[in-house]
């Protein structure tokens, strides 16, 4: 439960001997620039609540960052109602469905037919957050890159602190709340005594190996590729750069992949029995990423709410990552906008209550896809013909492929 109010009063820091640090003060504290972290805090603004975004990487890095790709049609309306939507519309690519591809073939999940004219759009990662520190910019507010040191504490009073390095000086940002929107790596989870929060973990014994092209995407739509050779997927980031993953080992060496392989391998496993031929082109970023679920519960402590993946992750299979980032602050932003207008803090004592019940459906979904479409190290015969009746039942039985659809599309916000 929350106690205590806001605008309170700062005593001014005694004089020590040592350097003392500057102390501000904001609404909400908000610690990661990704996806939760400005959305929030654009969200906070055309509240009228104010904030300060704290991140300890350079912008630059922070909007080159090759991440997800796939926006649910929730994602598109939020960022469109924020006003930071019209490049994507205007460059992003409206999707409406996806094929899943085994024993050659491909199957078509019209999403538009099983979802009731449901879509998604394809705008990266790094494009989202342009905009929005564009727009965080020009309302004037504060995001803070290249912050150093950043900790958190007071979490369970009425002003909890965050303190911090900038350009060699030290800050004292006190909040009435803190929102945790670093990432799963991040500072604010670990900062949680132990004993309050539980984990629910699982590792996946594979990776995804990722590259962007410069090639013009071989197909209109997303193709998730099941093979005896491991999974496949070809997507996309604009009509003249292909963005490819092919299932590898958790522990991949890069550098062991030179581009034909990667390219050999893409074109083994994406084969089709319809003489259809992939577009190949100079790559220009490849990368290796892990794969795991991970929830904690609660995904609040004190005055300190977690957002996004320092809360929870999921393997890429479902594209939901960003996503789920971005439904965790919409509701925390509804939180925070009932307690400053009407002083009230019911969906706030909620938050990880709303947020999880959907965090979970949407990790059974992420998992299920995971499931079906890699192939297993320690799988047998079995598993992979049961592997390849899902598949058969998915694209032929219109209520399991409604199920993925709906859930593809993205669940709605309760
Ligand atoms: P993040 O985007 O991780 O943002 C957290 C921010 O906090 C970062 O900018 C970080 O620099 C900052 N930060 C961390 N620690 C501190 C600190 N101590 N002080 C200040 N700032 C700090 N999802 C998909 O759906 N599809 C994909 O293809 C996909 N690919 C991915 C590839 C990689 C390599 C990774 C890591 C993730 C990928 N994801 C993908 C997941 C998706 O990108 C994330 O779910 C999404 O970025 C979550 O947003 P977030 O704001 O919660 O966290
Ligand atoms: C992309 C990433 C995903 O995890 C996914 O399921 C689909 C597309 C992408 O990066 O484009």
């Amino acid at each position: 439960m929350l106690s205590g109010v806001i605008g309170t009063e700062i005593a001014p820091a005694p004089q020590l001997f040592c350097r003392m640090p500057k102390v501000q003060r904001t609404q909400v504290g908000i610690v990661g620039a990704g996806p939760a972290g400005l959305v929030l805090s654009h969200l906070l603004y055309l509240h009228g609540i104010e904030s300060v975004v704290l991140e300890n990487r350079a912008r630059q890095y922070v909007e080159e960052r090759v991440r997800a790709g796939v926006l649910e049609q929730n994602t598109v309306d939020l960022l469109t109602a924020m006003g930071v939507g019209e490049r994507m519309k205007r460059e992003g690519l409206v999707h409406y469905g996806i094929e899943l591809r085994f024993n050659g073939q491909g199957h078509r999940i019209d999403f538009h037919e099983l979802t009731g004219g449901k879509g998604i759009t394809i705008y990266a990662q790094a494009e989202v957050l342009k905009d929005l520190n564009n727009a965080r910019i020009a309302a004037g507010c504060q995001v803070l890159f290249e912050v150093e040191d950043v900790s958190v504490h007071k979490l369970d009073g009425p002003q909890p602190k965050i303190l911090y390095r900038k350009d060699g000086d030290e800050y004292e940002l006190c909040c009435d709340f803190i929102a945790g929107c670093d990432g799963f790596h991040g500072i604010c989870r670990p900062s949680i005594p132990a004993g309050v929060l539980t984990e629910y973990d699982r590792l996946y014994p594979f990776g995804w190996l990722g590259i962007l092209a410069e090639a013009p995407p071989s197909a209109e739509e997303l193709i998730y590729a099941y093979h005896e050779r491991g999974f496949a997927l070809l997507s996309m980031r604009t009509p003249h750069i292909s963005r490819l993953y092919v299932q590898c080992r958790p522990d991949e060496e890069i550098d062991h992949w030179n581009d034909e392989k990667i390219w050999h391998e893409l074109r083994t496993r994406l084969a089709s029995t319809n003489g259809w031929k992939l577009t190949e082109g100079p790559v220009l970023q490849k990368g290796v990423t892990g794969m795991r679920s991970f929830v904690v519960e609660p995904m609040q402590y004190g005055r300190l709410y977690l957002a996004g993946d320092s809360a929870h992750i999921v393997p890429p299979t479902g594209a939901k990552g960003l996503n789920l980032a971005v439904t965790d602050v919409q509701i925390l932003a509804r939180g925070f906008d009932e307690y400053y207008s009407e002083g009230r803090h019911d969906l706030l004592d909620r938050y990880s209550e709303i947020c999880l019940r959907r965090v979970w459906k949407v990790q059974r979904f992420s998992w299920w896809m995971t499931s079906m479409l890699h192939r297993f190290p320690d799988e047998n015969p079995f598993d992979h013909r049961r592997q390849l009746a899902e598949l058969d039942y998915v694209t032929s039985s219109h209520a399991a492929a409604r199920t993925l659809a709906e859930n593809y599309v993205g669940l709605p916000l309760e």
